[in-house]
C-alpha cells in the first residue's frame, strides 16, 4: 500500500508507534482520540497489520482468551462466539483499523532498527529500514507495540537427534501455505496452546496425529456458541456491548482467583472436566494430570471440546514421554516406545523478545532494558519519553493494553499542559537499596523461567510494582499519581513542529 502519501512522506511525528498489532492499532485510536493535533505514524515491519494473526497460520490457528476482552474497549467484537479463528480476528483488526482511519498512519514494511535518544533535542532519532532503503524518522514519544516474541527466530528446542529425520519438519510459527499432511502420520512436540489446537485440527486430515508432551497442561473446554443472546435484544446495542465485557472480565478474574487462592478445589472441577470429555482408552493419569497448580502456567481452553472429540475419532493420541533420540522414520522414547512419524511439528514455543529487537541508546550510550527497572509496567527506568505495551498474560492481552495506552495519554496530556517536554522514570538513590525485586509476570510457564533474562524488573514497592489486574490497572491509567516515579525536563512544547529542511 503506497497510497499514504503524506505519511510516508513525513520524517517528524509528535508519536511513533512501532507495531501494528493489536497493541499499537489500540495505542493509535487512544493517540488520536485523545490528543488531537498530535501527529504520529505506526512504523509496521512486516507487509501487513495484525502482528501475531498475520503471522501465525498453521491449522486452526485460534485465540484462546473470548473476543469480547480480547478485541478493541471502542469497537467491541460484535459477533456471538467467543473464540474467533486467526483470519476472523486480523479480518476484524483490518476493520477497526479502517473504521478510524488509523490504517493511513500504517508504514508498512518499515522496521525500525535502532533508536537513540538525544538530550540535547528531547526527540528520539529513529532508524528505519524501508525495503532495504534507510530513513531517519523523528518523534518526541515512542510507543512499543512489538508484542513479546522475536518474530525472526521461533525458540531453540534441544531436541536429541532431531537432525537424522528423514520427513518433513515443521515449526507453527513458520508454517508453510500449502503444507500436506493428508494421510501422514504426524507427530507434534509440545503440550501448550498450539499443540492443543493443532491436534485437533490436523486429525481431521492427516492419518494419525500424536501430541508428545514432556509433562500435561490443564486444559478447560469453554462453549464457543452465542452468548447472553437474550439481553441482546433487551439492551441497546451499546450497553449491551459493555456489559457483555464488564461480564467476561469479571468471569475471567473470578476464575483466575479461584485457582489461586483454592488450588485443589479447582484442579477438582479442572479435572471433573477433563474426564467427562475423555474417551475411556486415554488415562487422566499420567497424560492429563498437570505438576502444577491450575493458572500458575497460562490455561489452554478448547473450543466446544474439539481437542477430546479428536481423541475419541481415533486417529489422535497424546503420549507422555521423553526423547531418547529422534530417528531416520520417527522418535524413540525414553520409555522403549518408539513414535512412526513422516512429519514433525515443534510445537515448543516463542523465544522472548521486548521491544522488537531494536538498539536502544540514550545520547550514544547502550541502554539495556533487562536490568531496568518498569514503572508502573509502562515505561523504562532511566529511559526518556518511550512506552511499552505489554499486556496481560493470565487475562486478555489487550486488557493491558488499553491500560497502557490511557497511561500513556494522560501523561502526554499532562506533559503538554505543564509545557514539559520530557519524563523519565527515575529511582531516587535513597530508594535503590531498598527495592526488592519481583517478577514481573507471575506465570511460571517454562518459556519465562528459561533462557536468558530478556524482561525488565519489577520490584516489591512503589511505581516500580508489577501490573496486577485490570481494575487497578485503569484506575491507575485515569486517576493515578503520574509524579511519582518520574522526572521532567521543561520545554517550549512536545510536540515536534516539522522543521524546515
Ligand atoms: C498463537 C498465539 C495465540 C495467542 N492467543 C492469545 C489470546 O487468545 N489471548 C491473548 O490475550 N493473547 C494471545 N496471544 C498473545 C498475543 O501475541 C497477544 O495477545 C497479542 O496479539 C499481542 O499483540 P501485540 O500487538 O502486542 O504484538 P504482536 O501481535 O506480536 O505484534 C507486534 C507487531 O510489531 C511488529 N514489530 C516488531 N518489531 C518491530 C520493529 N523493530 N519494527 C517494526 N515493526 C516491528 C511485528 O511485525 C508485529 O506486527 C497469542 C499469541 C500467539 C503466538
Ligand atoms: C466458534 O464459533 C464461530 C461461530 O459459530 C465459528 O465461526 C468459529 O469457527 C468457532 N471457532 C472455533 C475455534 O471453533
Ligand atoms: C497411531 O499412532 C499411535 C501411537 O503411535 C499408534 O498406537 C496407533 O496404532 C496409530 N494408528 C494408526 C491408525 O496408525
Ligand atoms: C545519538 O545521539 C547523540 C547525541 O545527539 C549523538 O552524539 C550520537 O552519535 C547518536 N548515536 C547514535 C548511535 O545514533
Ligand atoms: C496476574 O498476574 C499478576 C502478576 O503478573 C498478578 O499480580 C495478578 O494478581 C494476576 N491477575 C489477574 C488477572 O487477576
Amino acid at each position: 500500500m503506497n497510497n499514504h502519501v503524506t505519511t510516508e512522506s513525513k520524517s517528524h511525528f509528535d508519536v511513533i508507534i512501532v507495531g501494528a498489532g493489536i497493541s499499537g492499532i489500540n495505542s493509535a485510536y487512544y493517540i488520536q482520540d485523545q490528543l488531537p493535533g498530535f501527529s504520529y505514524a505506526i512504523l509496521e515491519a512486516r507487509n501487513d497489520l495484525g502482528g501475531t494473526w498475520d503471522l501465525f497460520r498453521y491449522p486452526g490457528i485460534r485465540s484462546d482468551s473470548d473476543l469480547f476482552t480480547f478485541g478493541f474497549p471502542f469497537n467491541p467484537w460484535n459477533h456471538g462466539n467467543p473464540i474467533a479463528d486467526g483470519p476472523a480476528i486480523k479480518e476484524y483488526m483490518r476493520e477497526t483499523a479502517q473504521k478510524y482511519g488509523i490504517d493511513e498512519h500504517i508504514l508498512l514494511r518499515h522496521r525500525l532498527s535502532s533508536a537513540n535518544w538525544s538530550k540535547a533535542d528531547n526527540t528520539w532519532s529513529l532508524a528505519v529500514d524501508s525495503d532495504g532503503v534507510p530513513k531517519t524518522i523523528t518523534a518526541r514519544f515512542i510507543i512499543f507495540g512489538t508484542g513479546y516474541y522475536d518474530y525472526k527466530e521461533p525458540l531453540k528446542a534441544d531436541i536429541p537427534g532431531l537432525d537424522n529425520f528423514q520427513g518433513q519438519i515443521v515449526h507453527p510459527q513458520f508454517w508453510p501455505e500449502d503444507l500436506d499432511y493428508k494421510n501422514k502420520k504426524v507427530v507434534i512436540i509440545g503440550s501448550g496452546a498450539t499443540a492443543i489446537t493443532l491436534l485437533p485440527n490436523m486429525a481431521k486430515e492427516a492419518a494419525n496425529v500424536t501430541m508428545l508432551q514432556r509433562s500435561p497442561t490443564w486444559i478447560q473446554s469453554i462453549p464457543n456458541g452465542s452468548n447472553n443472546r437474550r439481553l441482546s435484544y433487551l439492551l441497546p446495542t451499546s450497553l449491551y456491548h459493555r456489559l457483555q465485557r464488564a461480564i467476561w472480565i469479571q468471569r475471567q478474574r473470578i476464575f483466575f482467583l479461584f485457582c489461586q487462592f483454592f488450588p485443589s478445589l479447582s484442579a477438582w472441577y479442572l479435572k471433573l472436566g477433563v474426564k467427562w470429555h475423555l474417551p475411556s482408552r486415554v488415562a487422566y493419569d499420567p497424560h492429563f494430570k498437570p505438576r502444577y497448580g491450575p493458572w500458575d502456567q497460562r490455561l489452554c481452553v478448547c473450543p466446544d471440546g474439539d481437542f477430546f472429540d479428536s481423541l475419541r475419532s481415533g486417529k489422535a493420541n497424546v503420549c507422555t514421554d521423553t526423547i531418547k533420540t529422534v530417528t531416520k522414520k520417527g522418535i524413540t522414547l525414553n520409555s522403549g516406545e518408539t513414535l512412526d512419524a513422516d512429519m514433525i511439528i515443534t510445537a515448543t514455543g516463542l523465544k522472548l523478545q521486548i521491544a522488537g529487537g531494536v538498539a536502544l541508546t540514550v545520547d550514544g550510550q547502550k541502554f539495556d532494558i533487562s536490568s531496568k527497572y518498569m514503572w508502573n509496567g509502562v515505561m523504562l527506568q532511566d529511559l526518556p519519553n518511550a512506552g511499552f505495551v505489554i499486556g496481560y498474560t493470565n487475562a486478555s492481552w489487550t486488557l493491558g493494553a488499553e491500560a497502557t495506552a490511557k497511561c500513556i495519554t494522560r501523561l502526554l496530556k499532562m506533559l503538554e499542559s505543564r509545557k514539559l517536554v520530557a519524563a523519565i522514570p527515575s529511582v531516587k538513590d535513597q530508594d535503590a537499596s531498598l527495592l526488592q525485586e519481583r517478577p514481573m509476570v507471575q506465570l511460571k510457564s517454562t518459556y519465562i523461567i528459561d533462557g536468558p533474562r530478556v524482561f525488565p524488573r519489577a520490584a516489591d514497592r512503589g511505581p516500580w510494582q508489577p501490573r496486577d489486574h485490570y481494575g487497578k490497572d485503569i484506575r491507575f491509567a485515569t486517576k493515578g499519581n503520574l509524579n511519582d516515579g518520574l522526572e521532567f525536563v521543561k520545554g517550549p512544547s512536545l510536540r515536534l513542529r516539522k522543521k524546515l529542511a
